[in-house]
């Protein structure tokens, strides 16, 4: 269904501004999409858009020094970095006779390169053809097939340009219809997570912070990681176990700033790992020189989908580029700033400071563990047999009537195993004294959790 010419395409590339000097960060970050979604850069201008033309949103005189910039570089696409009204795409199409693709385009067509999994693409392409379907009745006929290239086309495909409104209408219908299964399923998949109980960590950053590689790093999984943006589209998750207890960790899509509003619509379902989690790893690249805005424009998404109040652990990862003060390369560690959660300072590359995020990971949930003694009836065998699985017996002393034991185990491990049938012996546990849930100072863990 997708067709992916992975023939290059020279872009040229627009940057809009309105009042002071344009920002590099964003062109540059403008590049990065570009290149991303397969293009080369042919040549980048600026443009001011202090009174924007309704029309052609820069001004005329601008027009023409496009014009001869595109063809004075060979560009074959015009991308600008802005959002474009169908009308003023199709007037600039006419008038630089090229194709050219606004920001949603771009950010769309990267989109449909990276999902994989049946859901995702499901999104992507209903995602597009909303983004299309203005465009598409009002006529894209002054452009017929253009000379190669694909970008801002790919996905739905080509001959989707030329189906009538009817046919996008219905196509729309039944995108949705299945997107709605699929979404029930996870939503059932999810309900199941839930029952298990373990907490929810879900990895979030800006893309190309390197999620992934902590992803895989943390679980020795294989998520694809590669120097792109949006490598993962799709939300990967997967159990990891703390000393402290079990979590599922799920990695989900990088975020980039000014996500179009479609795509946060697009992807709520494929977010939602991020706004149903119990704690956020937020990773950061602490070698990006923009890194502080980066996470502003991390929590503004955050805030965006709901997911704002969600606790976080900050992970600066990338430290290995970083230098400690002209004292060597920088060494892992975990800062305690006075208020919310240790931040984490690590290379996820080089998997150095994977134990202080794990711990970093089971304070901040404070996984704590419950120290204390019990007797248990003979009858309770089968919960004395899974103690012993779990490692939490200490002592064990044969009694009358059953056995008196000693335990260590984790918090979460002792509520799941109370909730279960066959452990109502731990509740004198779980309510005593043998648990401080005082938060108070630095917290209790009974146990080291590293
Ligand atoms: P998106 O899928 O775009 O959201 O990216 P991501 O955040 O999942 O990043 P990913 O793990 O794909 O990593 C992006 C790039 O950074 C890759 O080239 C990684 O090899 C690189 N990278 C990740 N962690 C480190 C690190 O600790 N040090 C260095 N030097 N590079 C890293």
């Amino acid at each position: 269904m997708f067709e992916r010419s992975r023939k290059g395409e020279h872009a040229l590339l627009i940057q809009p501004h309105a009042g002071g000097p344009p920002d590099e960060g964003l062109l540059e970050e403008f590049a990065d999409l570009a290149r991303t979604a397969g293009a080369s850069v042919a040549a980048v201008l600026t443009a001011r858009i202090d009174k924007p033309n309704a029309a052609i949103l820069i001004g005329s005189g601008k027009l023409e020094e496009v014009k001869a910039a595109a063809d004075a570089s060979g560009a074959d696409l015009i991308l600008v970095n802005h959002p474009l009204s169908p009308s003023q795409e199709r007037n600039l199409e006419r008038a630089l006779q090229r194709r050219v693709v606004d920001r949603t385009g771009l950010i769309l067509d990267i989109f449909a390169m990276r999902a994989h999994s049946h859901e995702g693409k499901l999104q992507v392409e209903l995602a597009q053809l909303r983004h299309m379907a203005t465009r598409l009745i009002r006529g894209w006929t002054h452009l017929e097939r253009q000379r190669g290239g694909s970008i801002g086309l790919r996905g739905p495909g080509e001959t989707q340009l030329e189906t009538d409104r009817r046919l996008l209408q219905k196509r729309l219908e039944q995108l949705q219809v299945r997107l709605d299964k699929v979404q029930v399923q996870r939503t059932q998949q999810r309900r199941a997570r839930v029952r298990s109980e373990l907490p929810r960590v879900a990895l979030v950053g800006y893309t190309n912070a390197g999620k992934s590689t902590l992803f895989n790093a943390l679980t020795g999984a294989e998520a694809y990681a590669a120097d792109q943006l949006f490598a993962t589209l799709d939300p990967t998750v997967r159990r990891i176990d703390l000393p402290g207890g079990g979590v599922v960790l799920a990695d989900t899509v990088g975020f980039v700033r000014d996500l179009p509003h479609e795509l946060v619509a697009a992807f709520r379902s494929t977010l939602s790992e991020a706004r149903e989690a119990d704690l956020l790893l937020h990773v950061i690249d602490a070698a990006d020189p923009l890194r502080d805005e980066r996470i502003t424009q991390v929590d503004e998404v955050l805030a965006e989908i709901g997911a704002g109040d969600i606790p976080q652990v900050l992970v600066f990862n990338k430290i290995d580029r970083l230098d400690d003060n002209g004292a060597g390369p920088m060494q892992p560690r975990t800062d305690r700033p006075a208020e919310g959660h240790p931040r984490v300072w690590l290379s996820a590359r080089d998997g150095s400071g994977l134990d202080l995020l794990r711990g970093a990971i089971g304070e901040a949930l404070e996984m704590r563990h419950v120290v204390g003694s019990i007797d248990l009836p003979a009858s309770a065998g089968r919960l004395r047999a899974r103690l012993h699985e779990l490692g939490a017996v200490v002592g064990e002393q044969a009694s009358e009537d059953g056995w008196h034991l000693q335990l260590d185990l984790a918090e979460v491990d002792a509520q799941r195993l109370y909730v279960q049938a066959h452990g109502e012996a731990l509740r004198p546990l779980l309510d005593g004294a043998a648990l401080d849930r005082s938060m108070s100072g630095e917290p209790d863990f009974g146990v080291d959790v590293v």
